[in-house]
């Protein structure tokens, strides 16, 4: 392989002038000498690490073994943390500030004498965000996934993050809990570093990321805690290095066929409806036409297989996931829906990585045959209800509301649903049709997780468990229940969502992907006309230009700004 002749942080740091001096000696100052950079590779291990990310909790330690590989290759490590995005903690909604963390990304590593980038994050939005901003940026970079944390344990019972604490939490709002186990419950749940353990957000994410061929080979199911996720650090760090003397940069590894084929592992993974966003948001920063229909097609072809919680009866979670041969595994089983000759950051192809690979529990990852969901993790409806499209996941539900009309009981905000949500005596059957709106990317704002609307408390004390819930949310990639998402355009923007009324007939056929209100178009245009929008959620910072900006939810949430195709790309510093 050709080394790069001339490095990005040359420009910064070899020239004969005033600047480089003031640079150089500012290098110095921090304890280094020439012998530290000279002729070297300057690689920023972009840490996603905070105190209030109980997710990233390793990192700490984990930029030192990045930094442990990137010195025997022969680089220079320096570590710059980012603003970490804690999904549990943070408020109103992680979403909200992706966009935020993938610029800060993508700003850093343009300003300062960068040659390559490790990048480190899992929870939830942190790794879509940290490749958008290294897709804009365009320079070597290979993401080091936090890795899931070990499966949750309370009473000699298994816990799966977020989807059991949805199911316990139901249970002791129907007072079949009691407050010891609840205790149990809680300390139990998350017992150490590492991202949810279930099939959410943060593990559908990082896999999507090795799918693209963005990590090295089998780095998203290894557990945050073992030995083994230390290892893949210092690989990291061994591998930047090589990355940026080949010259190997995202826009090489990012094709449209890479992003196609992250579709088809996120489905047989039966993915967190989030992917959806990220996805295309990622696929568009790199250049390439990727929507909503993808999702569908693949989704129709590709067969759920990891049998991981929220997806199957009683399933496992992301250690016996690992423990089964991970994603390689996974990939082996579905090759005839992928295009192998993909490149991947260990440059070689899709094909050459997972050559061999072995699955070694059949239950927690099915051979082809014999799949967990036959057919679509995901589907996408369209009717007059979300002309841009929604989302559902067939494969985490009921299978009883796959075809249902019922009466819409309409909520305009958060708290009024929560009410008749907590009350006994609510004029609500399994029958209707909760609708949550003005909960979308400007309305939410941010696009909150509340698409997984609990269940009436009066439902579930007649033992019902699941009902058609419709909003312009998000759900919690743990979630699971009859829940249609995203839909677009949201209600805040004047989308038909605003204009249905407690009452009115909902018709949802998920086999027809169709979702209709069933009001003519003369009613809904005398509504338009009475439609008045509310005001802005916010009159400055940040949030007024997320929501002057923010695209919706069937274009990836991206800001209109940061498109690649909104302007020329803004070049590199050479003064
Ligand atoms: Fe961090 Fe779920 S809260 S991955
Ligand atoms: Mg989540």
């Amino acid at each position: 392989m050709a080394r790069l002749q001339k490095l990005r942080s040359q420009r910064w740091l070899d020239r004969d002038d005033f600047r480089s001096f003031n640079h150089r000696s500012r290098i110095m100052q921090m304890g280094y000498d020439a012998k530290d950079w000279e002729g070297k590779p300057v690689i920023a291990i972009l840490n996603n690490w905070n105190d209030y990310n109980p997710c990233h909790q390793h990192f700490k330690q984990r930029a030192d073994e990045v930094k442990r590989g990137v010195l025997q290759s022969g680089g220079f490590p320096l570590e710059l943390p980012t603003v970490s995005l804690g999904e549990a903690i943070i408020k109103p909604s992680a979403l909200l500030y992706r966009n935020f963390l993938a610029m800060e990304v993508e700003e850093m590593i343009r300003a300062y004498p960068v040659d390559g980038v490790v990048l480190m994050g899992g929870c939830d939005k942190t790794t879509p965000a940290m490749l958008l901003g290294a897709t804009s940026a365009d320079v070597p970079a290979i993401f080091l996934p936090a890795g899931p944390m070990l499966r949750g344990m309370a009473r000699g019972q298994t816990l799966g993050s977020g989807s059991d604490a949805f199911k316990y939490w139901d249970e002791r709002r129907a007072g079949t809990i009691a407050e010891p186990q609840w205790q149990a419950i809680m300390g139990g749940i998350a017992r150490s570093a590492g991202t949810c353990m279930t099939m959410g957000t943060a593990s559908t994410m990082t896999s999507i990321a090795e799918a693209i061929g963005m990590t090295l080979p089998g780095a998203a199911s290894i557990p945050a805690v073992e030995a083994g996720h230390q290892r893949m650090a210092a690989q990291c760090g061994r591998r930047i290095v090589e990355m940026v003397h080949e010259d190997l940069r995202p826009s090489m590894i990012q094709t449209r066929e890479a992003f196609l084929n992250a579709i088809a592992v996120a489905m047989a993974l039966g993915c967190s409806t989030n992917a959806i966003i990220h996805v295309i948001a990622q696929a568009r920063r790199a250049g390439h036409e990727v929507g909503l229909d993808d999702f569908d097609r693949i989704s129709r072809e590709v067969p759920v297989l990891a049998n991981i919680r929220p997806n199957g009866a009683s399933s496992y979670l992301m250690e016996d996931f690992h423990y089964a041969g991970g994603l390689p595994a996974l990939m082996a089983r579905i090759k005839p829906f992928l295009r192998l000759d993909q490149r991947t950051v260990n440059g070689r192809t899709l094909g050459e990585n997972i050559e061999g690979a072995q699955c070694f529990n059949d239950d927690v990852i099915r051979p082809l045959h014999e799949p967990v969901y036959a057919e679509g993790a995901l589907a996408v409806l369209r009717g007059n209800l979300a002309p841009d499209g929604c989302v559902i996941k067939p494969s985490a539900m009921s299978s009883k509301f796959l075809r249902h009309a019922g009466p819409a009981i309409v909520f305009d905000d958060y708290p009024s649903l929560k009410k008749m949500l907590d009350d006994p005596d609510a004029d609500v059957t399994e029958d209707h049709v909760i609708v949550l709106r003005n909960a979308g990317p400007k309305g939410g704002p941010g696009m909150p997780e509340w698409g997984m609307i609990p269940m009436p408390v009066k439902l579930l004390k007649e033992g019902k468990r699941d009902m058609l819930r419709i909003s312009d949310a998000r759900m919690s990639g743990t979630s699971y229940g009859a829940c249609v998402l995203h839909v677009a355009p949201e209600a805040f923007v004047g989308g038909n969502l605003a204009l249905v009324r407690t009452g009115d007939r909902i018709s949802v056929d998920i086999p027809q992907r169709s979702i209709h209100v069933e009001i003519d178009d003369a009613e809904l245009a005398r509504r338009r006309a009475a439609w008045k929008p509310l005001p802005p959620r916010f009159a400055r910072g940040y949030g007024w230009m997320f929501t002057q900006h923010i695209l919706q939810a069937d274009q990836g949430c991206d800001m209109d700004f940061l498109r690649t195709e909104f302007g020329e790309p803004a070049g590199e510093p050479d003064i």
